[in-house]
C-alpha cells in the first residue's frame, strides 16, 4: 500500500439525477436507487482505501453532483485551480470546493467569470508528470489552457472532445502509470488523435472498444499499478495485467446514470511536481474583425461554426447590431486553436467569410521567395475565389487575376499583386505566406437588393417541373438582358446535351446571338458532328431513340473525316459540316476550346491535348463574362469553376444534385443550380426566349 497518494471524495448524501446536462442523465431523473448509490460508492471508498489516503469533502444540500470530486478543481504541488462550471446547475458547487481547498493549504487560482473549465474531469497529468493533457469541446474552454499553463508552470497539451457521451476528457482517456495510457480514440477528433499518437508510442497505446468505452472503463482510478473501474472486458483486463496492472473492479451503475464512475468520484490531491517541466501551451488566439449583415446573411453564424467545426474556440468581445434597415453589423470575435497549423486552418476560411485579423496596428503580408520555378514556399495562402487585397508597405494593394488554388505573389517596389498558379511561379518572386495582412473583399448587398436581385431565388437543388420552369423563366430574362446589354455568356457543355436531344436547342442560342463562347471537351464536338452527319449519338439514332447497327463506330468515322479535313472550320467551310453546336459556332465566329482528356478517341484535330494550353485557352475565353451556362459536364464546369473569380452568375444544369451543389456553392447571390435533365432544360429555355421576345415584339 501507498500511503503518500491522497484522494478527495465526498459522501453521496444528497446525490441524485436531479437534472439531465449530459447523455446519460436523459431518461435516469431520480431513477438512481439511493441505498444503491450509498452501497457502491463505499465499495469504491474501500477499494481506494487499501491503496491511498482518502479525504472527504463535505457533501452540500442542493449539489447532487458534488459527490463527482474530480470536477472540484485541478492539483498541482500546493496550487488548485478551482472549477468554473459550464452548467449553472453545478455551479452552486464552486464555493464549497474553493473553501476545501483553501482549508487545506492550497493556493487557489480562479478563472475569469465566463470561462468554463470543470478540473481534473478535463485535465489528467501524465503520470510520468511530463504534461497535462486538457480536453476541450464541450464543457472546458480552450481558452482556459493557457491559464493552466501559466499558474501550474506545465505543459498543456490540448485535446478536443467531438462525442458527447464522453463530454469530460476523463470518461474516455486514462494516462497510467509507466507512460501508458488506457483511451478510446473516436471520442478525440483527428487532430488529437495525431497528437496522443506522437506523445504516447505505440507499445504505451490501450486502445479501447466502445462496450468497454460506455463502461467508462477509461473512467478509473490509477494508483501506482492498481487500477480501480466499474467494469471491463475480459479482454481489457487480461491487456492491462499483461503490462503489470491488477484491475479492481466496483460496480457504480448508480453514478453511471449521471454520466461518472470510479474517476469521476474522485480527485487525487497530492500531484507531485517535476521540476524540469515548465509552462508551455499551443494554444493561439487572435481577434478578429467582421462587418456586414451579420445576422440576415448568415455570416455571424458561419463564422462561428466554421471555428468550432475546424477545431478551435471563440469568444465574441463585442457585437454591434446594425440598427437601420440599411446600416451593417460589426463584431469582434476572439479565436483560439490549439495549434498554429488549426488557427491557420480557421483563419484562411474566415478570411474567405471578409474577417480582418484584428491587430494594434494592421500587419504587412508575410512573404517568402521562390526559390525554385514551379514551387511555392510552405504555408503560401492559397487564394479563393473572392476578391482580395494584401497590405504591402503598409497599403492595401488588390489582386490582380483573382482565381480559386493559386498563390499571391506581390512586388513591393510596383505595389502590385497577382494571382499566379503555382506552374507560373519563377524564382525570385515574393509569395505571400500564412494568414496576416490578407483580406477579401466582399460586396455587402443592401437588403432590399437581397431580396429582389438574388439570382437563385429558387436556389439550389431544384427540383420540381414547375420549379425548374420558374427559374429557367428567369435564366431567360438574364440572357435576354445580357444580350441587350451586348454583355458575355459562355457555354461549357458535355457530350449529353447532345445524347439527350438538346444539340439542337444549343444550336440556336448560339444562332440567336445568346453565346459568346464554347468550352467543353472532345466529346461535345464529336457528337454533335456524328449527330448532324450521320444522324445518331453515340450510335443511337436520334429520332427513333434506337441504337443503329454498326453505329458505335460512327462518332470514329465522323473523327477521321474531321481529322482529313484538319480542323472542324475547314470541314465548315468546305460545306461538308451543315448544322450542328460546332457548325454555329464557326459560322457565328464563336470561340471555342476543346480541352483533352484521358478517354478521348481520336482526338478531333481541335481538341488541344496540352492541358496546360487548354487551361489558358479556357481562361482567355472566360475573360469578361457576364454568365456561365454548365451544361451537364463535371469535369469542364469544375474546371472552369475554379479559374472564375466571384461576381460572375453561374447556372449549373445536372442530373446528380451532387454535382449541382459542390458548382453552385458559391453563395447564393451568384450562382443557381438547376438539377433536372438538360435536354429538357435546353428545350424550356429556348420556350421561354422564343415567349419574352413574342411579347417584346408585341409591346413594339
Ligand atoms: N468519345 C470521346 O472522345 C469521349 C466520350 C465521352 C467523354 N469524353 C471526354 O471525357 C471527359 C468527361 O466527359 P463528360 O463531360 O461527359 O463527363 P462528366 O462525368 O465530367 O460529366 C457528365 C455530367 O453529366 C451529368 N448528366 C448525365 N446525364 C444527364 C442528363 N440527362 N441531364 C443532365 N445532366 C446529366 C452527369 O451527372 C455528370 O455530372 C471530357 O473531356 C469528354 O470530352 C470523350
Amino acid at each position: 500500500m501507498s500511503n503518500t497518494i491522497r484522494i478527495l471524495m465526498c459522501p453521496p448524501d444528497h446525490y441524485d439525477v436531479d437534472y439531465v446536462i449530459n447523455p446519460w442523465m436523459e431518461g435516469n431523473i431520480h431513477k438512481s436507487s439511493k441505498d444503491r448509490a450509498v452501497e457502491q460508492w463505499q465499495n469504491l471508498h474501500n477499494a481506494i482505501k487499501d491503496h491511498a489516503i482518502v479525504e472527504l469533502v463535505a457533501p452540500a444540500k442542493g449539489s447532487p453532483d458534488m459527490v463527482f470530486t474530480a470536477n472540484a478543481g485541478l492539483v498541482l504541488g500546493d496550487k488548485a485551480v478551482v472549477s468554473r462550471f459550464y452548467h449553472p446547475e453545478r455551479q452552486g458547487e464552486e464555493p464549497y470546493f474553493k473553501a476545501w481547498f483553501e482549508g487545506n493549504g492550497f493556493t487557489v487560482y480562479e478563472l475569469p467569470k465566463d470561462l468554463p473549465f470543470e478540473g481534473a474531469g478535463d485535465a489528467l497529468f501524465d503520470r510520468e508528470g511530463r504534461w497535462l493533457w486538457a480536453g476541450y469541446g464541450f464543457r472546458s474552454e480552450l481558452d482556459s489552457h493557457p491559464y493552466l499553463a501559466e499558474w501550474l508552470d506545465t505543459e498543456v497539451v490540448s485535446l478536443r472532445l467531438i462525442d458527447e457521451r464522453f463530454y469530460h476528457l476523463d470518461t474516455c482517456f486514462c494516462p497510467l502509470s509507466g507512460g501508458y495510457l488506457l483511451y478510446y480514440p473516436p471520442a478525440f477528433d483527428a487532430y488529437s488523435n495525431q497528437i496522443i499518437e506522437m506523445r504516447v508510442p505505440e507499445e504505451k497505446r490501450i486502445i479501447i472498444d466502445e462496450p468497454d468505452a460506455v463502461n467508462f472503463a477509461c473512467n478509473s482510478v490509477n494508483i501506482n499499478s492498481v487500477v480501480v473501474m466499474n467494469k471491463t472486458s475480459v479482454e481489457l483486463k487480461q491487456r492491462l495485467e499483461k503490462v503489470g496492472f491488477t484491475v479492481v473492479q466496483t460496480t457504480l451503475s448508480e453514478f453511471l446514470k449521471a454520466g461518472g464512475a470510479a474517476k469521476c468520484l474522485t480527485l487525487r490531491v497530492n500531484e507531485p511536481i517535476r521540476e524540469e517541466v515548465h509552462a508551455n501551451v499551443s494554444v493561439e488566439s487572435r481577434v478578429i474583425h467582421l462587418e456586414g449583415h451579420l445576422l440576415d446573411a448568415g455570416i455571424m453564424n458561419q463564422a462561428l461554426d466554421l471555428i468550432v467545426e475546424i477545431g478551435g474556440s471563440f469568444r465574441v468581445l463585442n457585437f454591434n447590431l446594425g440598427i437601420e434597415r440599411q446600416s451593417v453589423s460589426n463584431a469582434d470575435v476572439r479565436v483560439s486553436a490549439p495549434s498554429h497549423q488549426i488557427m491557420e486552418d480557421i483563419m484562411t476560411q474566415l478570411i474567405e467569410l471578409g474577417a480582418l485579423s484584428k491587430t494594434e496596428e494592421i500587419l504587412n503580408a508575410k512573404t517568402e521567395t521562390v526559390t525554385m520555378a514551379g514551387v511555392s514556399p510552405d504555408d503560401f495562402y492559397v487564394t479563393t475565389i473572392y476578391p482580395t487585397e494584401v497590405r504591402v508597405n503598409d497599403q492595401w494593394v488588390k489582386v490582380q487575376g483573382q482565381r480559386m488554388d493559386g498563390a499571391i505573389v506581390v512586388d513591393p517596389t510596383t505595389l502590385t499583386a497577382d494571382c499566379k498558379l503555382l506552374r507560373d511561379l519563377r524564382v525570385g518572386e515574393q509569395v505571400v505566406v500564412d494568414v496576416e495582412g490578407i483580406r477579401t473583399t466582399r460586396k455587402v448587398e443592401s437588403r432590399d437588393k437581397r431580396g429582389t436581385q438574388e439570382f437563385s431565388f429558387m436556389g439550389a437543388g431544384v427540383s420540381s417541373e414547375r420549379r425548374v420552369e420558374l427559374v429557367v423563366e428567369q435564366i431567360a430574362w438574364e440572357l435576354r438582358k445580357i444580350k441587350e446589354q451586348k454583355g458575355k455568356v459562355i457555354v461549357t457543355a458535355g457530350p449529353v446535351v447532345i445524347h439527350t436531344g438538346g444539340g439542337q436547342h444549343l444550336s440556336h442560342l448560339i444562332r440567336a446571338g445568346y453565346v459568346h463562347g464554347l468550352l467543353g471537351g472532345n466529346a461535345i464536338a464529336v457528337h454533335d458532328m456524328e449527330q448532324n452527319l450521320m444522324g445518331t449519338s453515340l450510335g443511337v439514332d436520334m429520332k427513333k431513340g434506337i441504337p443503329v447497327r454498326g453505329g458505335h463506330r460512327h462518332h470514329l468515322k465522323v473523327i477521321n473525316t474531321i481529322r482529313r479535313f484538319g480542323s472542324i472550320k475547314n470541314a465548315v467551310e468546305a460545306g461538308y459540316l451543315t448544322k450542328g453546336v460546332m457548325y454555329e459556332c464557326v459560322k457565328q465566329n464563336i470561340p471555342f476550346s476543346l480541352a483533352g482528356s484521358i478517354r478521348d478517341d481520336g482526338p478531333l484535330p481541335d481538341t488541344q491535348m496540352d492541358l496546360i494550353k487548354a487551361q489558358q485557352d479556357y481562361a482567355s475565353i472566360l475573360e469578361g463574362t457576364d454568365m456561365i451556362l454548365m451544361l451537364s459536364s463535371m469535369l469542364h464546369s469544375i474546371g472552369v469553376g475554379n479559374m472564375t473569380p466571384a461576381g460572375i452568375k453561374m447556372v449549373c444544369v445536372d442530373i446528380n444534385p451532387a454535382v449541382v451543389t459542390k458548382l453552385s456553392d458559391r453563395g447564393s447571390v451568384e450562382s443557381v443550380g438547376v438539377v433536372t435533365d438538360v435536354g429538357l432544360f435546353l428545350s424550356l429555355l429556348i420556350q421561354q426566349l422564343d415567349k419574352l421576345n413574342s411579347a417584346v415584339s408585341l409591346t413594339v
